[in-house]
């Protein structure tokens, strides 16, 4: 069962990538490793040029299919996700996302924009074939805190957001009958009464 991080800012000292920290945080704690793919270590020429057999392309569309739940990043930029995540995107397979569970995240610089996810990012992961997109989380810049050693804190509304959201990937796709089994027992149908 694997996890793998898209991390959609150009940006080294990134908000967007440390709420992905914080989703691996949230899925290590239970037993579940990720993998962690940064669009900004992607070849540039590969994504400018749209070079669609770049070895750098063809290796991230790997790790992309690989992939059981996928966790996307992205800084708003004019109202909508990074230029650079939608170049990669675009050289990703028409059915990249197929059968996939995807949570999108978002930091932006003010709460005005965070219906970005919704209107702009949502209906690209759809058009991948995500089987499964998960509510997005939106944080605003003040929410998330970088330090200069590269520690991040976040809000705890936003905590709160991102264990919830850690526990519908649990619970639903990686680990559905380990929960299953810890919670209830499976019912017979034939022994299922209806109220109405
Ligand atoms: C070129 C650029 C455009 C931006 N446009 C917006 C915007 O339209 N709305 C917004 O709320 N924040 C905007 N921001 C702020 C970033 O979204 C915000 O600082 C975000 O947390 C950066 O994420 P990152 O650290 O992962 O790159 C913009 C920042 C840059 C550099």
């Amino acid at each position: 069962m694997s996890v793998l991080l898209i991390a959609g800012s150009p940006t080294a000292r990134s908000r967007s990538a440390a709420l992905l920290d914080a989703v691996a945080l949230r899925l290590s704690v239970q037993g579940i490793r990720s993998e962690r793919l940064s669009v900004r270590d992607v070849a540039p020429e590969a994504l400018v040029l749209a070079q669609f057999d770049h070895p750098a392309i063809v290796a991230a569309s790997a790790q992309v299919e690989k992939a059981q739940v996928v966790v996307v990043a992205t800084p708003v930029y004019k109202a909508a996700y990074s230029g650079v995540l939608k170049a990669f995107l675009d050289l990703l397979p028409q059915t990249a996302l197929k059968g996939k569970t995807v949570l999108p995240l978002a930091t932006g610089g003010s709460p005005h924009h965070m219906l970005a996810l919704d209107y702009a990012l949502r209906p690209v992961l759809q058009s991948l074939g995500a089987k499964h997109i998960l509510p997005g989380i939106y944080a605003n810049d003040a929410q998330v805190t970088l330090s200069p050693e590269g520690a991040y804190t976040v809000h705890p509304d936003i905590g709160a957001r991102l264990d919830d959201a850690a526990h519908i990937l649990l619970s639903e796709t990686l680990r559905p009958a380990h929960w299953a089994a810890g919670s209830f027992a499976p019912v017979d149908f034939s022994q299922v009464r209806c109220s109405v």
